[in-house]
């Protein structure tokens, strides 16, 4: 039996799967990670740090499962993205990583919005806050010889595929959200290389998402307790690889993930973009593309609000459930954390309108799920504008346990909402079904498995029309306040 590990080097852990050539899961590991914010509205981690994790994971599953894990033949790997990862001549990290929810440079995105507006089409996205060119723009007006001592650019799961082979590359769906590459022609895009201070020579080579890039050097093999043989592959973002993972790489599918943050994300034959606080990125697989709606806020608006009534997430769903007979008459804009798509905005923040002398922690309660669903009605609209086809609608993530949510998120969408029996098995499973693609014999066919469906889930059609209302009011209430959102970090 053949046996393959799959990484997801996040933001919060390092999660790892240990999985047979049937993809049974035969183990997992997890290893903390800590965020460094030694400023207000910045987020760094050492990559030093990531590849202890990863070190101290892999032991944990060699000593748990010696005799699958030393017949592992491939290792893949995903990644959060958008990470700044600088090295200097020695390969070493000049500075920490700059991660996806890094703020500081805010001002250094609305620069190159305002004075370069065309590139947006071909870099696949508005210039973001956290995405990788404009921190790299911040580092270039404020660090200057940050830049000087830079000899290669590469995304945060790249630094472990290093360590592991000592081959420098990224793979194209990191490459694309670096808001450094040509999306549709699959290189680095020249202008937008130089415009934020960067030279071609500290850009690397870009690969496809299942080739191989090498073995385990010798040394690392031994460490690790694995074959030198051992291939690793060239992985790819945390989001396209947890799609990867769903089985969401054909036309027509949207899945909506309510985890910490929420997108919706569709696989295209073809690189469109319209909407562009639409991420039109390039998919893990050649010749795919795929068009995500990032939301900040998912879940966690809703584990913040239990928090602040001090009760448990289970305590305040339950109450919902028990209580929901109509739509909310309050309203809630969910941007805690700033927003992506479709505002743009890292300064948003929450807002509750219409409280009053009646108002219930229930009602507030049920205000946030509401909120969080009229986000995703308001994506759902840029995308479908986009011309994205999104013939079905799954729902996974932590958020899709909730039975009272998916129903509000299903009549606020009016569309029926599916839930697959075994929810999102996340970025790590995809990064397994990556190694098994690059590393052994099998054909994408049999890898990429259709999920088994649970339930659909019907919107209700009494409360669809005044839904339809309540997203005209929720658009009216952000644009009314929009301009009163000061930089809070
Ligand atoms: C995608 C994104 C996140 C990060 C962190 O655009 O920002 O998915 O990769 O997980």
């Amino acid at each position: 039996m053949q046996y393959f590990l799959g990484i997801d080097l996040g933001t919060s852990s390092v999660k790892i799967v240990l999985t047979d050539e049937y993809q049974k899961q035969i183990g997992t590991s997890s290893v903390a990670l800590e965020i460094s914010r030694p400023h207000p509205g910045w987020s760094e981690q050492q990559p030093q740090d990531w590849w202890q994790a990863v070190v101290s994971g892999l032991g944990r599953l060699r000593a748990e499962f010696a005799e699958e894990y030393k017949n592992v033949i491939g290792i893949g790997l995903s990644g959060q993205m958008h990470a700044v990862v600088l090295l200097n001549k020695e390969m070493n990290p000049v500075c920490p990583a700059l991660l996806w929810n890094d703020g500081r440079a805010i001002e250094e995105a609305k620069y190159l919005e305002n004075h370069f507006p065309e590139l947006a089409d071909e870099l696949g996205v508005l210039p973001m806050a956290g995405f990788t060119a404009p921190k790299i723009l911040w580092l270039k007006r404020n660090k200057p010889d940050v830049l000087q001592q830079t000899n290669k650019l590469i995304s945060a799961k790249d630094y472990i595929n290093f360590k592991f082979t000592e081959r420098l590359c990224t793979d194209f769906s990191d490459a694309a959200g670096t808001w450094l590459l040509d999306q549709q022609k699959r290189i680095w895009h020249q202008e937008a290389v130089e415009i934020v201070g960067l030279h071609k020579s500290q850009m690397v080579e870009i690969v496809e998402s299942s080739e191989i890039i090498g073995s385990l050097t010798p040394d690392v093999a031994k460490v690790l307790g694995l074959h030198c043989s051992t291939q690793v592959v060239g992985g790819g973002g945390d989001t396209p690889v947890g799609a990867f993972g769903s089985a969401v790489i054909k036309e027509g599918r949207a899945v909506i993930s309510l985890g910490t943050s929420a997108n919706i994300f569709t696989t295209t034959k073809n690189y469109l973009t319209t909407d562009k606080s639409i991420h039109s990125f390039c998919h893990v697989l050649p010749d795919t593309w795929y068009q995500m709606a990032a939301l900040l806020n998912g879940a966690s608006v809703f584990n913040w609000f239990s928090s602040v009534l001090g009760v448990s997430v289970k305590e305040c769903n339950q109450d919902v459930f028990e209580n929901y007979n109509k739509p909310a008459d309050l309203l809630f804009l969910p941007y805690l954390a700033g927003e992506r798509t479709p505002h743009n905005n890292p300064n948003a923040r929450g807002v509750f309108f219409g409280l009053s002398p009646l108002s219930t922690r229930t009602e507030m309660a049920q205000a946030v799920f509401e909120g969080v669903a009229f986000s995703l009605a308001e994506s759902y609209s840029c995308l479908v504008d986009s011309g994205t086809v999104m013939d079905e609608i799954i729902l996974a993530g932590g958020g899709s346990k909730s039975q009272v949510w998916t129903q509000i998120i299903a009549s606020v969408l009016n569309k029926p909402i599916t839930k697959y029996k075994e929810s999102d098995k996340g970025p790590a499973f995809g990064a397994a079904r990556l190694a098994m693609l690059g590393c052994g014999q099998y054909k994408i066919n049999d890898i990429v498995i259709e999920p088994e469906i649970g339930e659909t889930i019907f919107p209700d059609t009494q409360f669809v029309d005044s839904y339809q209302e309540k997203i005209v009011q929720f658009k009216n209430l952000y644009k009314a306040v929009q301009n009163e959102f000061i930089c809070t970090p």
